[in-house]
């Protein structure tokens, strides 16, 4: 069921908060490092627990290798590379502005700022946005085969889909460029005429709001001027990789009723935007717990026999808590159900809520183990509409 996706060049794991999408994120690289690939796992989850979870202290913006024989030691053995890099928005952006602009001055101009310190650091989108650039670079790279994308909370993944649009809306956008009104726009005023009318506005601004921030957003609009095509090319260059078969997006779903129901509406996104959805990675799902006795009076017999302590009330103590296993394994079942019935078939792979959190290398071979085991049965999923 996931095999398909394993194929694919870059692998986006989207779901709600804290269903597992970076723990899936990194498993799915770890397995892809098993079967001999180049891959990088990129996370967007500014939480360290990737870094640690792959013994990489100290994950950054640039991409860090994971240790082959530590990976052996937690019996993860890769024929592979496994490479794991954590986005750096800023950096990422400052990157660009050192790579694209025209020439140095314009660079140091652009760098130096207000307005691009504070769009580079924090304006709303800017650190989807960048991982879109992000992941330009790395398929540029060469050195991996596979790029997986873990990926902010579902709502902002939404955002994540659109961050190319709006970044280019925003430093585009005619908003801030009224202040400059590029030339094009009015090209019969000519340029001069044009500029007089220009500083009469920002005068008048320029006394309501503060006269240095508008110099500020002049400065940086008239900057980037060149550099907006670079912006939209690369934007669009991502967006037709990820809505072409070269991509694949997992849901990644937890068995309750609220991230269950943002998967069904992630997929429904995916799909209706033409991002080729994969297939439901439903995690954390409890077992159904093995045929238990159900005779209380047997079960404490047989402990009795054992020289269990106070066999009757441990035994009703047993049953009761097998009784909840079994109630939540059933929610999980139902739950499963209803998701398969929204998501047009049966999950891509169903992973076991673990006893002990998936919070180390060994951990997430685990995870990864379950991600490909074929116990899962699956007639006619989604992916293999992918082709
Ligand atoms: N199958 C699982 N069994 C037990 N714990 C899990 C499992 N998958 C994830 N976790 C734990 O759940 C928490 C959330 O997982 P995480 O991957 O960080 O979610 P997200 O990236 O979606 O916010 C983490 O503490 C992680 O170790
Ligand atoms: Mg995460």
């Amino acid at each position: 069921m996931i095999e398909a996706a394993l194929e694919r060049r870059v692998v986006v794991c989207c779901g709600a908060g804290g269903v597992g999408k970076t723990t899936v994120s990194a498993a799915v690289a770890l397995e892809l490092a098993r079967r001999g690939r180049r891959a990088a796992v990129v996370t967007i989850d500014p939480a360290r627990r990737l870094a640690d979870a792959l013994g990489m202290a100290g994950l950054g913006d640039e991409p860090t290798e994971a240790d082959g024989a530590a990976l052996r030691a937690a019996g993860a053995p890769a024929s592979g590379q496994l490479w794991a890099l954590q986005l750096d928005a800023k950096a990422t952006f400052d990157r660009l502005v050192a790579r694209y602009a025209p020439d140095e001055e314009v660079r140091e101009r652009i760098l130096a700022n207000r307005i691009y310190q504070h769009l580079s650091g924090a304006v709303a989108g800017s650190q989807e946005y960048m991982a879109v650039e992000r992941l330009h670079e790395l398929l540029e790279d060469g050195r991996f085969d596979h790029i997986v994308l873990d990926t902010p909370p579902a709502e902002n993944a939404l955002d994540f889909l659109d961050a190319p649009e709006r970044m280019t809306r925003f430093v585009g956008g005619k908003a801030l460029r009224v202040l400059t009104a590029p030339a094009e726009d009015s090209a019969w005023l000519g340029r001069r005429a044009l500029a007089a009318g220009t500083s009469a506005v920002m005068a008048v601004l320029r006394r309501v709001t503060g006269a240095e921030l508008l110099d500020d957003i002049a400065e940086f609009l008239s900057s980037f001027e060149g550099m907006y095509a670079g912006f939209a090319e690369r934007a669009g260059e991502v967006r037709s990789l990820l809505t072409s078969d070269e991509a694949a997006f997992l849901v990644v779903a937890a068995p309750e009723e609220e991230p269950a129901a943002a998967a069904v509406e992630l997929v429904r996104r995916l799909e209706e935007d033409g991002f080729p959805f994969a297939g439901i990675v439903l995690n954390r799902v409890h077992r159904l717990p093995p045929g238990a006795p159900r005779d209380v009076d047997d079960l404490a017999r047989r402990l009795d026999a054992l020289g269990a302590p106070r066999a009757p009330a441990l035994a009703a103590a047993v049953l009761e808590a097998l009784e909840d296993a079994r109630a939540v394994a059933i929610r999980d079942l139902d739950l499963r159900e209803g998701l398969a019935a929204a998501a047009g078939g049966p999950a891509a792979a169903v992973i076991p809520a673990l006893e002990r959190e998936p919070v180390d290398v060994a951990g997430l071979a685990e995870v990864a183990g379950a991600l490909v085991s074929p116990s899962v049965s699956a007639k006619r999923g989604p992916i293999a509409s992918l082709g």
